[in-house]
């Protein structure tokens, strides 16, 4: 499966090695012309999921953040990964992957176990048997300097901490009001010691975040009647297997912790099916107490089953408390509270973080079909990079003309699509169906007589026949669900 997208991805321009023509670089993929349309999709869906729809602020911030935010938050001392050197031929390791290649578990251990586990098998270097260094702590920070004075700076490792220290002036937007929901869509990087499995574990990736600021004893949703009665799959941090129970009642027996938490669980549990991911493929694990983040009390992942890879995690949703607001105001000097009516608070945290990178591989995994006759991929509409595509049933003058019109009604009416005449229709079906375009459109000799056209579903390869003037209407409605194909 791996390779079979990462085929289609390099051949048709899904993702892409970054800097291939100079060697390359792991960690670091270029979104392809279609990928860059998915990941556009993935994240407009999820902007009016979150920002629209919850009615959150959206910001947009710098990359990069000065020495002082990442001291205050802990990632200058915290944000570490173990890593251990080969004294033969220099090769680094994260040191719990290198005793995992050993076919040990190493779940969280800390530096004194995984050195003791190394000292006691023996383990050795993967590539030459060489003796190995002792296990020393690596940020996982991008560092860099600022001006001509070279004030030290850090690209973000996450976009959160930008919302964090923008609290004071969002509150006073938001006219000192709590609930306050601040979402950002961004860049964050990581400079990962074994970037792999592609969008996976990458150097730089896309993270959309939401911080929802409360009052610490208000960690509830006005809305959460609307998700009470989802049914979940749990996997709470003491339980061996998974539980499947509503919203509502693993509030109330205490398996997530309070409603906000909850509310935030089953909105990614929506968003997630909103792009295409299957609900027995979605899971939500909570962290256990030593694997949690050094500034959450409490963490549920959502985790997706995917062929290649297993469960991975997708989506941290986790309750910061007050421990950054906490931070800052400490280091910056600056008070960051809100007034419940009798005194000033520091409020919560309540951060749901989605990766988008990952979240675009589970897409195009659970997407792709081969049934041997016939490669597409089967995104739902909204994801879809095209909408349509728009051909002349043959290479005809008067067809092509006419389909030519077609192409530029539907961009006039902003539906991303495209115009194709090479080939065989045959073959144009087959390329617009491996990009996983939704819809075909095609000008045919009736086309000439009475401005009807056929419109094909991709995943049925059934063709109507519609009006041209409705036909921008019918597609955007199919888009956003408001007709099905098979009632037109
Ligand atoms: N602000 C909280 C935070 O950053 P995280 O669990 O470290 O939490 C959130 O990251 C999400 O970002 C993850 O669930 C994952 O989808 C994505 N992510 C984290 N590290 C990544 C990496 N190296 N490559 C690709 N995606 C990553």
């Amino acid at each position: 499966m791996k390779s079979k997208i990462t085929e289609l991805a390099k051949r048709r321009g899904l993702f892409l090695p970054s800097f291939e023509i100079y060697g390359g670089a792991s960690g670091f993929y270029d979104y392809g012309p279609i990928g860059a349309l998915i990941k556009n999709n993935i994240e407009q869906v999820w902007r009016s999921k979150f920002v629209l729809k919850e009615g959150l602020f959206e910001i947009s911030s710098p990359n990069i953040g000065i020495e002082d935010i990442f001291i205050a938050s802990g990632h200058a001392k915290h944000f570490v990964d173990p890593i251990i050197k080969c004294k033969k031929c220099g090769k680094v390791y994260r040191a719990d992957h290198l005793i995992e290649e050993y076919g040990i578990k190493t779940q969280n251990l800390s530096i004194k176990d995984l050195s003791e586990i190394i000292r006691r098998e023996n383990l050795r270097c993967i590539s030459c048997k060489g003796e190995l260094s002792d296990i020393e702590s690596f940020n996982l920070m991008f560092a860099t300097y600022i001006g001509a004075d070279s004030k030290k700076a850090y690209l973000r490792p996450e976009t959160a901490q930008h919302i964090f220290i923008l609290f004071n002036r969002l509150y006073e937007i938001n006219r000192k009001k709590l609930p306050l929901g601040v979402a950002q869509i961004g860049r964050a990087y990581r400079n990962e010691i074994s970037p792999r499995q592609a969008l996976i574990r990458l150097r730089e990736f896309s993270q959309a975040e939401i911080e929802y600021f409360v009052f610490p004893s208000e960690k509830k949703h006005e809305r959460f009647s609307e998700i009470a009665n989802i049914e979940l799959k749990l996997l709470p941090a003491e339980n061996e297997d998974e539980i499947k129970i509503s919203v509502k009642k693993a509030v109330e027996n205490g398996i997530i912790a309070n409603e906000l938490l909850a509310y935030f669980i089953a909105r990614t549990y929506e968003f997630l099916r909103e792009v295409g991911i299957p609900s027995e493929k979605i899971r939500f694990r909570q962290h256990e107490k030593h694997e949690r983040a050094h500034y959450a009390i409490d963490c549920w992942d959502a985790e997706v089953l995917t062929q290649a890879f297993s469960w991975i995690e997708v989506v941290g949703i986790a309750d910061r408390g007050d421990y950054d607001l906490k931070a800052h105001s400490k280091m910056s000097g600056k008070k960051l509270t809100a007034f419940d009516g009798e005194k000033h608070v520091i409020p919560h945290v309540v951060e749901p973080s989605f990766g988008i990178d990952r979240i675009f591989h589970c897409i195009i995994e659970t997407a792709y079909r081969d049934d041997g006759k016939r490669k597409f991929l089967k995104l739902k509409p909204n994801i879809a990079p095209y909408l349509a595509a728009v051909f002349p049933l043959l290479t005809k003058e008067e067809l092509i003309k006419k389909s030519h019109e077609v192409f530029a009604l539907l961009k006039n009416k902003n539906i991303f699509c495209y115009h194709d005449v090479s080939g065989s229709i045959g073959r144009r079906y087959a390329r617009a169906d491996e990009i996983g375009v939704a819809f075909s459109i095609t000008a045919d000799f009736q086309t000439l007589e009475d401005d009807s056209i056929t419109i094909r579903e991709r995943d049925t390869t059934e063709q109507k026949r519609v009006n041209i003037k409705e036909l921008a209407e019918i597609l955007i409605k199919l888009r956003d669900g408001e007709i099905r194909f098979n009632k037109l």
